[in-house]
């Protein structure tokens, strides 16, 4: 059953509405497939059901089901592998460098998804910056509009097609225990994070500043207002000296004049100046 044009617009507009993401017209395909597993979950015969349903009796729990549907939660391990090198060789030398006196190191990753980018980061500390085990308070925040994937990435629990997609075989066994058909995130990986529901474009809560933010494959989402507006406001939870990372096809180029690029071994990393 194909969404009727009428539901399809009521969709289109309180996606808009709630999580700024852009279902263009050519979107009715997206609409149909993500909403038919909704429609047997609430036992209505289909999409436009789903839809009349949530119309009909302003059911707010259902609609935010509606836009969590919507949502596209594609992710993976050391995901585009070259921002995790520069993390590796340029920004986490530099801030460990800087911060050498506070010792306090905070990293979010503001669209978290089910927690691979997060805990590729949780990886990569532990297999290259052992000293930060050592006296230094490191504090790694995941944060997604989509509860289910706050939920999932607070569980760190994965299938084997989940594993497979970028995580080395023997970084697995060591960060890894096999749970059934899964694998479950070591203490190690999960014990310095934390997942919280945030939308970017609602309220957020009371938040430190980040020494790093990854912000990546989100932006693409969002109108370009919405994102100018998003990215100032993340800049402006940035700690002066930190860093952003956004996704390979992202740029900021004329949204945000205080960042600045810094392209770095096939990808770049922007730097918020300390004054
Ligand atoms: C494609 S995933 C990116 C995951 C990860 N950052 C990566 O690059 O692999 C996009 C994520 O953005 C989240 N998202 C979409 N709109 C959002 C909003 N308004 N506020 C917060 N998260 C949002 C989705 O729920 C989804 O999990």
């Amino acid at each position: 059953m194909t969404v009727a044009a009428e539901h399809f617009r009521y969709v289109q507009q309180l996606v808009m509405e709630r999580s700024a993401i852009v279902l263009t017209e050519d979107k009715s395909y997206l609409v149909d497939a993500r909403l038919a597993p909704l429609a047997r979950a609430i036992g209505v015969a289909d999409v436009n059901g789903v839809v009349d349903h949530a119309r009909s009796r302003r059911d707010p729990a259902l609609e935010q089901r509606i836009v969590e549907a919507l949502t596209t939660n594609e992710t993976s391990w050391f995901r585009d592998t070259r921002p995790f090198h520069a993390l590796e060789h340029l920004v986490l030398p530099a801030l460990i460098e800087r911060k050498r006196a506070s010792r306090v190191l905070r990293v979010w990753s503001a669209a978290c998804s089910t927690g691979q980018e997060l805990y590729s980061l949780a990886i990569l500390l532990e297999e290259k910056f052992p000293q930060l085990r050592r006296g230094w308070q490191v504090e790694l925040v995941g944060t997604d509009l989509n509860t289910e994937m706050v939920r999932r990435a607070t569980e760190g629990l994965y299938s084997n097609l989940e594993v497979n997609r970028g995580m080395p075989a023997n970084l697995l066994v060591r960060y890894f225990e096999k749970e059934g058909a899964h694998w479950r995130a070591r203490e190690t990986v999960r014990d310095r994070s934390r997942f919280v529901k945030l939308n970017l474009v609602g309220k957020w809560p009371p938040m430190p500043t980040f020494d790093v933010v990854l912000l990546r494959n989100v932006l693409i989402y969002f109108d370009t207002k919405v994102k100018t507006e998003v990215l100032c406001r993340v800049v402006k939870q940035m700690a002066r000296g930190g860093y952003m990372l956004l996704g390979t096809a992202e740029t900021p180029s004329g949204l945000c004049p205080d960042l600045v690029p810094m392209p770095t071994d096939g990808t770049v990393v922007y730097h918020l100046p300390v004054g």
